[in-house]
């Protein structure tokens, strides 16, 4: 149980590594990985939980960071983008062009990511059904779809 007062440090497991952070018990999560830890992958859309690009790995689940609390976060794995260093996804996505402007790829990312750890065989609804959580606006919908199947059945890994 933490008692917080209106500014505290705490510790977050970032990325395997234990980052200290001042906090308020208001902060958001996404704008304490952006704006004290420079993460900056993890990007601001809508701010209100409709865009997934600001989606993290909360212990392996995505997570939308714009609607959790920083202090949720203590004694959390959070996985940023920046901690995923050549996962088969960011692979899939080059080879499968799954991205255009590319403002929604690491959220997309994450949450691909998360699936084929979670869902490593899932059927084919599950997917599409999975990949509603993200907005991607330039409709890279189908490129990204063949990225995830590439990486699930094994051609990219
Ligand atoms: S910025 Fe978090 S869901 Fe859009
Ligand atoms: S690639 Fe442009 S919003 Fe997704």
């Amino acid at each position: 149980m933490y008692s917080l007062k209106e500014k505290s440090v705490i510790q977050l497991n970032i990325n395997g590594e234990i980052r200290d952070v001042v906090l308020s018990p208001s902060d958001i999560l996404m704008e304490t990985l952006r704006g004290q830890l420079g993460l900056t992958g993890v990007k601001p859309g809508c701010e209100n939980g409709d865009c997934g690009a600001c989606t993290v790995l909360v212990d392996g689940w995505p997570v939308k960071s714009c609607l959790m609390l920083t202090v949720e976060a203590i004694g959390k794995q959070i996985t940023t983008v920046e901690g995923l260093k050549n996962a088969p996804i960011q692979k899939a996505f080059i080879e499968k062009f799954g991205f255009q402007c590319g403002y929604c790829t690491s959220g997309f990312l994450m949450a691909c990511h998360a699936l084929a750890t979670i869902h490593p065989d899932p059927p084919d609804i599950l997917i599409d059904d999975w990949l509603q959580s993200n907005i991607c606006r330039c409709t890279s919908y189908e490129e990204i779809g063949n990225a995830i199947r590439a990486v699930l059945s094994g051609e990219i890994s």
